[in-house]
C-alpha cells in the first residue's frame, strides 16, 4: 500500500491538512490550513475538503478528524459546528464531494491515536488524552485501545457542561488570566480523576503549547503532561486512520 494519506483535522476556527506517512507518522508536507466557513454547514465544510484535495493534488484515500461524536461515519452531535451536521454521514458526504474514500473519527480520538503510537510513552494503564481549544475533547486509552468517542468535555459539571466553564473558548471570552483558567481545568481534571482514576493525564490541543504557562497552578494528583505531536496531532492520526482502514478495505 502507498504509504502517503491525506490528513485532515476539522476545528472550529480552521481546517487543517498535509500528506501524512502514516507508517512513520512524520508530515511529508507542509500544513496548509483554511479557515472554517460560518456558518459550518456540510455542503460549505465538504466544498472546503475538495480544496484542501485540490491544493495538494491529492487522489489517494483522506482521514479526517471531526469535532463531535462521530459513529460508524455519521456524526451525532454538533456543539462547535453548525446545528445541521446531526444525523449526516460525514465519511459519504465528503467521499462523494471529494470523489475519493474519505474516513472520518472523532478529532480528539484521532490526536490521541497518533499521540499514544507514535510518541514513546507508557501506554499501560488508562491514559486520558485531553484536548484543549474551543470545545475540550477526550480519547480514553485503557493498555493502549481506544475507548471512542467518550465525548467527556460535556460532562454535566458546575451546574452546566464541563467544556462551557473550562474550555480554552471560555479563558478567552471571559479574559480569564491564565491562573483563573488554570484552577477551573485542573477542578475538571480533579473530577475526571475521581471517575476514572487515569495513570496519566497528557493534554493536547491547540493550547497546550502553553502548557509552561498555565500548570503550575494544577493540583490533581495524576501526572498530567504536555502532549508531544501538540497541534499536528490530530492531522496525522487522522491519516493513519484512514491507512488503516483503507488497507483492510481493499
Ligand atoms: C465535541 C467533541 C470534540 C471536542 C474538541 C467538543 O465540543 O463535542 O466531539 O472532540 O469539542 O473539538
Amino acid at each position: 500500500m502507498n504509504s502517503l494519506v491525506l490528513g485532515i483535522d476539522i476545528g472550529a476556527s480552521g481546517i487543517k491538512g498535509a500528506i501524512v506517512n502514516v507508517h512513520s507518522g512524520d508530515m511529508h508536507t507542509e500544513r496548509f490550513k483554511i479557515p472554517t466557513p460560518k456558518p459550518s454547514t456540510p455542503e460549505k465544510v465538504a466544498a472546503e475538503i475538495v480544496e484542501m484535495k485540490e491544493h495538494f493534488d491529492w487522489k489517494g484515500p483522506i482521514g479526517c478528524g471531526f469535532p463531535a461524536l462521530v459513529k460508524h461515519g455519521v456524526a451525532k452531535t454538533a456543539s462547535n459546528i453548525d446545528k445541521s451536521w446531526i444525523n449526516t454521514n460525514v465519511e459519504t458526504l465528503f467521499s462523494q464531494a471529494a470523489q475519493t474514500d474519505v474516513y472520518v473519527l472523532n478529532d480528539a480520538d484521532a490526536a490521541g491515536m497518533a499521540e499514544m503510537s507514535l510518541v514513546d510513552i507508557d501506554k499501560e494503564g488508562t491514559v486520558l488524552f485531553l484536548t484543549i481549544g474551543s470545545g475540550i475533547g477526550s480519547a480514553l486509552f485503557t493498555d493502549g485501545s481506544l475507548v471512542p468517542n467518550t465525548e467527556l468535555g460535556h460532562l454535566k459539571f458546575k451546574g452546566g457542561v464541563a467544556e462551557q466553564y473550562a474550555a480554552d473558548s471560555v479563558r478567552k471570552n471571559l479574559k480569564l488570566t491564565w491562573e483563573e483558567w488554570a484552577k477551573r481545568f485542573d477542578e475538571y481534571m480533579c473530577h475526571l480523576d475521581l471517575l476514572f482514576s487515569p495513570d496519566r493525564i497528557i493534554l493536547g490541543g491547540g493550547s497546550s503549547k502553553y502548557f509552561a504557562d498555565f500548570s503550575q497552578w494544577f493540583t490533581v494528583k495524576t501526572t498530567v503532561v504536555p502532549a508531544t505531536l501538540l497541534n499536528n496531532a490530530g492531522i496525522i492520526g487522522a491519516a493513519c486512520y484512514a491507512g488503516t482502514k483503507h488497507q483492510s478495505k481493499l
